[in-house]
């Protein structure tokens, strides 16, 4: 097991960039190339100098701009002309590495390669001594095991050579997972074989690729058995699935109480403008990055976020967004799985005011609608919010009013489509309004009103509070709004006996 600091070491301009529909010119990899810069990698693979005259010029253009602490290296197959040409490519660099691989594994030696073990041996051995022929004390080599993952069956055949690739010059020995085929244990296995097999100052390095979805799983467990290099690709880029994603490892390490040496709180924004960069949509779903890794939809879950919103563990999240740098708090969605929790969140952040026991009251509403139409938008849950709070439709309907004196009303309203023309008297307007409504027969008693002022959009508008007690001993409140008070307070009695009368 390691103790060491991960070194990441980045591949997304080379292993992501030929997975690209249309793969970046120098420009595009110099704008990715200083995004990685500021998140912090160790090293960067710039790209694969003998594939095309454009991937030649961008690792020459990186190297010479590379800082003088960003290990640089350019991708080389065992043959000496790819190997001649990385190290061209990367010559400005203050640390350079070559990086040349083969595939060691039965089937690819056989099917692919068409050699015998031996002949790839000699071709390993004999490609890194040249490639440390050319850096000299200048620079470093990297070898990797093609199809590592595949070398079950002849892994001492591969730790035999090596043994060999590491006398020939070769400080740094990848172990790539080419091809995901089965579960990470089996992986890790092998990894912390050649761990046990080198010697201790050769640098263990793993590449995993995400067929099977676990690459990050394996390459944050290869850690903890001895890879302390970690080759990752920014949003996952990579042949087919895939490469390891370099946010999830970062995020998993540090939550497992590894120092990451990674400015963190960069990878929200990087995620995004990689995204764009490559015309490969974020997947929703994605981890840590996704639009729906932080939202909340079932109510149990959404209570449980709320009531840890503020702290930084959270019931239903594994970081606090702010260390990815995700301003977006947590999201919740109304759905039909969603409560009240989630009302009262959304109607308070959109400015409205109510209560959880309203929240709870129209959360059945927003419920049924949700059931219809999938999931509500903020706009859908106001309107919920309009139609059933401060503008409550029931059996009450209002009509008409005039203030006669401070103690008489002249009102005009329908119950259950009855006509009703009443003059009412009371102490004051309110229990005026209250005494008539009480004419229906429908016994509500009034308790206790406030008054305040709302902020909606440019007026300023005043809402009538009120609290009431049902026939059944229920205390409820209710809310009118209005430019002018007097109709404000009516709005709310109406509201108010509307909620009483549909709860007989
Ligand atoms: O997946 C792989 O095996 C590679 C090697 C070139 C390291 O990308
Ligand atoms: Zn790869």
């Amino acid at each position: 097991m390691t103790n060491r600091q991960p070194f990441f070491y980045d591949i997304t301009l080379r292993d992501g960039n030929q997975s690209l529909k249309k793969p970046w010119n120098t420009y595009e990899k110099e704008i990715i190339f200083n995004h990685l810069t500021e998140l912090g990698v160790q090293g960067v693979e710039v790209g694969f100098a003998a594939a095309s005259d454009m991937d030649y010029e961008a690792c020459v253009r990186l190297a010479g701009i590379a800082p003088s602490n960003t290990v640089i290296s350019a991708l080389a197959r065992c043959v000496q002309n790819d190997i001649l040409k990385a190290a061209e490519a990367i010559k400005e660099a203050k640390k350079r590495r070559i990086h040349t691989f083969i595939a060691m594994s039965p089937f690819n030696m056989q099917y692919v390669l068409n050699k015998s073990p031996n002949e790839v041996r000699k071709q390993a051995i004999e490609a890194v001594s040249y490639a440390k022929s050319l850096m000299g004390n200048n620079g470093e080599v990297q070898f990797s095991v093609e199809h590592f993952g595949d070398c079950h069956e002849n892994i001492d055949f591969v730790i035999d050579s090596l043994q060999e690739i590491v006398k020939a010059g070769a400080t740094i020995i990848n172990l790539p997972n080419t091809v995901e085929r089965t579960r990470p244990k089996k992986f890790v296995d092998l990894v912390e074989k050649v761990y046990n097999a080198l010697p201790k100052d050769i640098i263990i390095s793993v590449h995993n690729h995400n067929d099977l979805g676990m690459a990050t799983a394996t390459t944050v467990e290869s850690y903890f058995a001895g890879a302390v290099q970690l080759e990752c690709a920014l949003n996952g880029l990579g042949e087919r699935a895939g490469n390891t994603n370099m946010y999830e490892v970062a995020v998993a390490l540090h939550n497992s109480g590894v120092d990451v040496p990674l400015n963190l709180s960069k990878i929200y924004e990087l995620a995004l403008t990689i995204s764009d960069m490559s015309n490969v949509k974020i997947y929703e779903k994605a981890a840590l990055i996704g639009p729906d890794a932080l939202a909340h939809r079932s109510g149990i879950h959404q209570d449980g976020a709320i009531k840890t919103k503020d702290m930084e563990k959270g019931a239903y999240r594994p970081i606090h967004p702010s260390l990815i740098g995700r301003k977006d708090d947590e999201k919740l969605g109304f759905t039909s799985q969603s409560g009240k929790t989630a009302i009262y969140e959304i109607i308070t952040d959109a400015g409205y005011p109510i209560t959880l026991g309203e929240a709870q009251r129209i959360a059945p509403i927003a419920k049924e609608t949700a059931e219809k139409i999938g999931e509500l938008s903020t706009r859908n849950v106001i309107d919920i919010y309009h139609n059933n709070i401060l503008n409550v439709k029931g059996a009450f309907k209002f009509i008409d009013v005039q203030k006669v004196s401070d103690n008489c009303i002249k009102i005009k309203f329908t119950y259950n489509g009855k006509e009703f023309d009443v003059d009412a008297y009371g102490n004051g307007p309110i229990d005026s309004c209250v005494k008539a409504l009480q004419q229906t027969g429908l016994n509500v008693e009034f308790l206790n009103y406030e008054q305040k002022a709302l902020n909606m959009g440019s007026d300023a508008i005043g809402m009538t509070i009120m609290y009431f007690k049902s026939p059944s001993g229920q205390t409820i409140i209710s809310r009118g709004c209005d430019e002018n008070t007097f109709m404000a307070n009516i709005k709310a009695i109406f509201n108010g006996f509307n909620i009483i009368d549909s709860m007989k």
